[in-house]
């Protein structure tokens, strides 16, 4: 059963500072799970939120601090777009982490966006499945799930509305969503919920309203996919000052 007790909210006072805590976070999650597990398997977002975090855990002053060998990077989503396009999470991180760091590449798990959206799922299924050892109603069990968080309460690709927030017989799945990339293949809930560790990352005021709604609102999950992740492990709220301003007083 999924927990429902109020998430850990960490604020920073801006984006730079928010960056660095949510940096140093993962290496301290990579660490804990290479030590424990001998492996870090996080799966990672998209958006522009992310976008410095993954250049900063490339810069000299980070890349050492993880042991990338040890470490399996898949992603939480993407969208249905070539793999080299400008709108592909997978393109986002191999421009900013992948370029800088030394990781072999069998550990870099990208979904295959250039299939069809059923077969893309299926292939990241079977990859989870595969990775993972999954049997019949396993969920893989990740050690880090960075998630973001739009200004409608979706996450990962699970919008609003959309067919895949019902979806709890598959890992992952294609979803079909009101956006300018449509077709999207994102990880189910239940595979939102089996993680280890859940951190959202989201800044700006423009996510304050959402975010208050999110965790302090009325149970509305179809309106904000967001509340569907309430998993066994940790959950985090990572966020600046001006995401946090509309949060109440006491908390
Ligand atoms: C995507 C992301 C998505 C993202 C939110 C927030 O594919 O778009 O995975 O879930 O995290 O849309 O995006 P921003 O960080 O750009 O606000």
């Amino acid at each position: 059963m999924a927990r429902r007790e109020k998430p850990l909210i960490l604020v920073s006072p801006d984006l730079s500072s928010l960056t660095k805590m949510m940096a140093n976070d993962f290496i301290d999650s990579a660490e804990t799970a290479i030590l424990e597990r001998g492996r870090f398997a996080v799966a990672l977002s998209g958006g522009s939120t992310p976008r410095p975090l993954y250049s900063l855990l490339a810069s000299k002053e980070y890349r050492g601090r993880v042991d990338w060998p040890k470490v399996h990077l898949f992603w939480g989503d993407d969208r249905c777009v070539p793999p080299d396009s400008e709108s592909s999470n997978y393109q986002l991180v191999r421009k900013t982490l992948l370029s800088g760091i030394d990781i072999p590449e069998a550990n870099v798990h990208r979904m295959k966006t250039e299939l069809t959206p059923a077969e893309c799922a299926d292939d990241y299924e079977k990859t989870l499945r595969d990775f993972f050892r999954l049997t019949d109603g396993e969920f893989p069990k990740f050690d880090f799930d960075l998630l973001g968080v739009g200004t409608n309460g979706h996450t990962a690709s699970l919008f609003p509305h959309s067919t895949a927030l019902t979806v709890r017989d598959r890992a992952v799945v294609a979803n079909y969503v009101d956006d300018p990339h449509p077709w999207r293949i994102t990880f189910t809930v239940p595979t939102l919920n089996s993680a280890r560790r859940t951190v959202f990352l989201a800044g700006g005021k423009d996510k304050a309203e959402v975010i208050r709604e999110i965790i302090f609102g009325q149970q509305r999950p179809s309106d904000l996919p967001a509340q569907l992740v309430a998993p066994e492990g940790t959950l985090v709220w990572r966020i600046d000052q001006p995401a946090a301003s509309a949060l109440p007083s006491e908390r």
